[in-house]
């Protein structure tokens, strides 16, 4: 028996979907009325930058007009509950993890809406407000703050960490995401090399399904609360009496040799 202990979590915009924010690529999703190259590159910030700032600024307005759904309040129920280490690493841009009670190990790869970054001083003030006007940064005073988001051909941020805990993963899950953007739809195989075992929930099958041990289709709001459940029920049953260490044992994988979700 092995002691499954540390989780990793990778959410993307379909854990988000039923708090009323757009995905990327579903049909009427951001990608198919935004084209990337005019609204999320450098060079489209370069070439015109009232576009790409009010593009952000609608969508930073939008998501503060949003609710955290039961998927976010049941990670958070699993990061409280769970004895060993849950790092919640997450593609999406909006508050909904941390409004949801994700207190720690929260990692935002693709940065964050509710945050400017100071190209001048590389400050990262808080930000609820607009960019349009080319507000001073409340820093050093320059008129250099552009979103603090990862554009395509930029680098996303905390790799460095995220790998560390992918590495050190025994269960790597995850939570709406088509597995379309790299780095972040190579991690399944980094937690496979290191002989994690891996779920995949998602509401239809992605471009990676074939890469996880299991893939549990549903919407996000219904599969993880019956999922951290199905987690905190085994955690507290093994606590109770069957093992003394404080991880948690899983039963032998069906696939790959690897423990059972
Ligand atoms: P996508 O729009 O590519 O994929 C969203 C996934 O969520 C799809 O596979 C949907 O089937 C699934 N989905 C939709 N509704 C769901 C629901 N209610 N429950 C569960 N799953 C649901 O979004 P991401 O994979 O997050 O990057 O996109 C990755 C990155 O591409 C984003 O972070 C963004 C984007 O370009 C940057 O902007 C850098």
């Amino acid at each position: 028996m092995r002691v499954l202990r540390n989780i990793v979590i990778l959410t993307g915009a379909g854990i988000s979907a039923e708090s009323g924010i757009d995905t990327f690529r579903s049909s009427g999703g951001l990608w198919e009325q935004h084209r990337v190259e005019d609204v999320a590159t450098p060079e489209a910030f370069v070439r015109d930058p009232e576009l790409v700032l009010r593009f952000y600024d609608m969508r930073r307005a939008a998501i503060q007009t949003k609710l955290p759904n039961a998927a976010h309040f049941a990670l958070a129920r699993l990061a409280a509950g769970w004895p060993g280490a849950v790092t919640v690493v997450t593609q999406n841009v909006d508050d909904l993890h941390e409004r949801g009670g994700v207190m720690s190990g929260l990692i935002h790869m693709h940065g964050e809406h509710l945050k400017a970054w100071c190209t001048a001083c590389d400050g990262r003030p808080v930000w609820r407000g607009t960019l349009i006007e080319r507000p001073a940064c409340p820093l050093c005073r320059a008129r250099a703050l552009r979103p603090d988001v990862v554009w395509f051909g930029e680098v996303p941020y905390h790799m460095d960490a995220i790998h560390a805990a992918v590495r050190a993963a025994d269960l790597f899950v995850s939570i709406g995401t088509s597995g379309a953007v790299y780095p972040a739809a190579g991690l399944v195989r980094m937690a496979q090399g290191r002989g994690a075992t891996t779920l995949e929930l998602n509401l239809e099958a992605s471009q990676r399904s074939d890469w996880f041990d299991e893939t549990r289709l549903g919407a996000a709001s219904v599969l993880v609360p019956a999922w951290v459940d199905e987690m905190l029920g085994r955690a507290f049953f093994e606590r109770s009496g069957t093992r003394s260490d404080s991880g948690t044992s899983v039963s032998a994988a069906e696939k790959r040799g690897k423990p059972k979700i």
